[in-house]
């Protein structure tokens, strides 16, 4: 009896020991095995989103520059025509033409609708936060939030709402720090972005071609005498008493010695800033905003832009109305709507009344600068 006791407590230890053997393999091998599932995730995520643009056409967007596309090598289609080379580096479009259920296949694996959902979400929606086609990249106070908002109402154009600074403040955070603060687009539409103090910053040219030489640049410029007012209205309000214009204007509180150190009157210094980005960008990749046309005839100016960013000419005379008690230009989302949009208070303030030989001075120190910007822009702004 006392042998069979024995034993049957020997099988029950024995058998105690395999379950718990087995449990920590199976444990183990799950372990691994969603270790293993995250990690191709994660390849997947950080290397391609492939978008699907059209029912037979499928788009691959490889990640802008910063990423790494050693992954994408061997990329290999089946069951379509490929145009455009696997490896060539940073933004560059892939489109799959004629293909209905593509197989990818990248270092990762074999990839296709069945085996990833991210994928599949992703060529469904075509969604994707893209870094900025095109940038206002100025000037302060010329009418970039006009600009920008009018932008807007155009069904293909996205925007961030503030200004992101990336190209002067935050370069160091990276491109995808930058393009996590874009808009999702679709595939045709256009991402763009404003920031003023660009066109003034000396490394902004370059960084932005190193991000993509086709960026487009818009440039809204307005008479700087009253930029400078407008500017100096603008400082005012924000930071209550300060000096008065004048005394910042000029030297010795003589008004034939311009300051020309002041920030407010070197940013009109028009030619002097654009020679900067003529060194790095082709003038036909700048499109100048005429800023005093922009509130007079803003559908003018508007459909100048929308061809110069190659965009459907959707926007026209017929969305704008005038605010009567301010004289600004605001915008419908739809011509058929009795309501729209205008820019808040901070726009179109009313500026200090600044004496005749003061306005005169102005003038006179500007007017050499302007010739020159008109000369080499082609386009006569008629600033007196
Ligand atoms: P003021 O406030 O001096 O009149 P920015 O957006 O670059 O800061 O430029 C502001 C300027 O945009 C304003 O300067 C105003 O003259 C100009 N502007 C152009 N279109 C406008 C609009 N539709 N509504 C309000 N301001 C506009």
């Amino acid at each position: 009896m006392e042998m069979v006791g024995v034993s049957v407590s020997k099988t029950i230890r024995k058998f105690r020991r395999k379950s718990w053997c087995k449990l920590i393999s199976s444990g183990f091998l799950l372990i691994i095995l969603c270790f293993l599932s995250v990690k191709s995730q994660l390849l997947y995520r950080e290397t391609w989103s492939p978008t699907r643009y059209s029912s037979s056409s499928f788009y691959l967007r490889l990640p802008e520059l910063g990423h790494n596309n050693r992954n994408l090598q061997n990329i290999v289609l089946y069951g379509g025509v490929r145009h455009g080379k696997p490896g060539v580096p940073s933004d560059k479009l892939y489109v799959f033409e004629n293909t209905r259920n593509p197989t990818l296949v990248t270092d990762q694996g074999k990839v296709n609708r069945k085996t990833d959902s991210l994928y599949l979400k992703n060529m469904e929606i075509g969604r994707n936060r893209r870094l900025p086609q095109a940038i206002i990249i100025g000037v302060k106070k010329g009418g970039t939030r006009a600009l920008l908002e009018f932008l807007r109402v155009h069904p293909d154009v996205l925007a961030t709402g503030p200004e992101p600074h990336f190209f002067d403040k935050h370069y160091h955070r990276g491109l995808e720090w930058y393009r996590s603060l874009m808009p999702e687009t679709l595939p045709n539409q256009l991402t763009i972005e404003k920031t003023p103090s660009y066109f003034v910053t000396k490394e902004v040219p370059a960084r932005i071609w190193k991000m993509s030489n086709s960026t487009k640049l818009l440039l809204v410029v307005r008479d700087p005498v009253t930029r400078a007012i407008s500017d100096y209205t603008q400082i005012r309000s924000k930071h209550g008493k300060i000096k008065s214009f004048e005394s910042s204007a000029f030297l010795h509180n003589d008004t034939s010695q311009i300051n020309v150190s002041w920030i407010v009157l070197r940013i009109g210094l028009y030619i002097k800033h654009l020679e900067n980005w003529l060194s790095v960008f082709p003038l036909e990749q700048i499109h100048f905003v005429h800023g005093e046309n922009l509130v007079t005839n803003p559908g003018e100016e508007m459909s100048k832009v929308q061809k110069f960013l190659n965009l459907k000419p959707v926007i026209t005379e017929k969305h704008f109305f005038i605010n009567k008690s301010r004289g600004f230009p605001c915008i419908k989302k739809k011509i058929s709507n009795k309501r729209g949009h205008c820019l808040d208070e901070s726009k179109g303030r009313k500026h200090p009344d600044l004496p005749a030989n003061v306005m005169a001075s102005l003038r006179r120190f500007y007017r050499p600068f302007n010739e020159r910007f008109y000369q080499v822009t082609n386009i006569n702004f008629n600033w007196t």
